[in-house]
């Protein structure tokens, strides 16, 4: 599957990143985040949704110990023409150890709601869904770039 490959060289440049993902966000849609600790996949996050205009930048944080954060678009205005109104899901799967902790989470309800459900540590579960799926790849490439690959949007079966 072919990927677009940037590179940011800051902080700010893998939120407004984000930001540009977030206009071209359609749900349902699976955002699937890989990438070492720190590679930024929280800090991509924090570009989304606030992109959408779900959360503000500083109100998106790292899903460590509940592991789902829920938010809802406020003003479909600031998400742009292709978003309405729903719910957003940034999910975490760092620390899940087994299926028993994913029934709990209620990801499986998210999956069947018209919802944008980001994840980072995707790698940790396998999802069977048939939403389209954006899978973005997250590497550290040398002190504070980043080089992020963006699939295109595709229909997993
Ligand atoms: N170009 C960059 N893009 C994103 N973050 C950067 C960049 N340069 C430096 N950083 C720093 O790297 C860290 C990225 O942390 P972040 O929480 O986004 O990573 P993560 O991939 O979510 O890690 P984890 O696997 O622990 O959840 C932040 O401290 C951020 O300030
Ligand atoms: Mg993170």
């Amino acid at each position: 599957m072919p990927a677009k490959e940037i590179i940011t060289n800051s902080y700010e440049e893998t939120i407004a990143k984000g930001r540009e993902i977030a206009a071209r966000l359609v749900p349902p849609v699976l955002v699937l985040l890989k990438g070492d600790l720190g590679a930024g996949k929280t800090t991509l996050t924090k570009g989304i949704i606030s992109g959408l205009g779900a959360a503000r930048e500083e109100d998106v944080t790292s899903p460590t110990f509940n592991l789902v954060h829920e938010f809802r678009i406020q003003n479909p205005d600031a998400s742009g023409p292709n978003a309405r109104a729903c719910k957003v899901y940034h999910v975490d799967l760092y620390r899940i150890d087994s299926f028993h902790d994913l029934e709990s989470l209620g990801i499986e309800d998210a999956l069947s709601e018209n919802a944008i459900v980001i994840i980072e540590w995707p790698e940790r579960f396998t999802f069977r869904t048939d939403w389209p799926t954006i899978e973005i790849d997250l590497d550290h490439a040398g002190g504070d770039s980043r080089r992020i690959a963006i699939s295109d949007l595709t229909v997993k079966k």
